[in-house]
């Protein structure tokens, strides 16, 4: 049985967040439903919902964070995929228990009031993966 039980959110780092949003709503009517600025990672989000799940558009608030890093590596585009899961620090556990290399050890506060945990690209097929729990 899987423990993710949906597609929380894909998130794509972007450079001009206006833009971005303006992009989503012009072309697909898409709405925000919630914006934050995350000052530990140094990112700004918008969230436009999209059924039960959200698009989650990234832009880097300073020079050295990790989307800024992304943004000057690889360009615009696909940053990470946030499963949605009942239990974060037991899905974390799991992944660990596999031996699998993960970036958060621990769970912690993501947006929103989520709780969240990475988990390395380089064990999971080139994708960063976010666990979240709401
Ligand atoms: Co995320």
């Amino acid at each position: 049985m899987t423990v993710l039980t949906e597609i929380d959110h894909v998130a794509i780092a972007v450079h001009d967040l206006e833009a971005a949003i303006a992009y989503y709503h012009d072309t697909f009517g898409c709405e925000v439903a919630h914006r934050e600025i995350v000052e530990r990672e140094g990112v700004e989000e918008a969230l436009l919902k999209v059924a039960d799940s959200y698009i989650q558009l990234l832009t880097p608030t300073r020079d050295d964070s990790p989307v800024a890093k992304a943004l000057a590596t690889r360009g615009e585009g696909l940053h990470h995929i946030g499963y949605r899961v009942g239990d974060c620090a037991a899905a974390l556990a799991r992944v660990k228990a596999e031996g699998h290399h993960v970036i958060d050890e621990e769970p912690r506060p993501g947006s929103r009031g989520t709780t969240v945990a990475f988990l390395h690209p380089k064990a999971a097929f080139g994708t960063l993966i976010e666990l979240v729990q709401e």
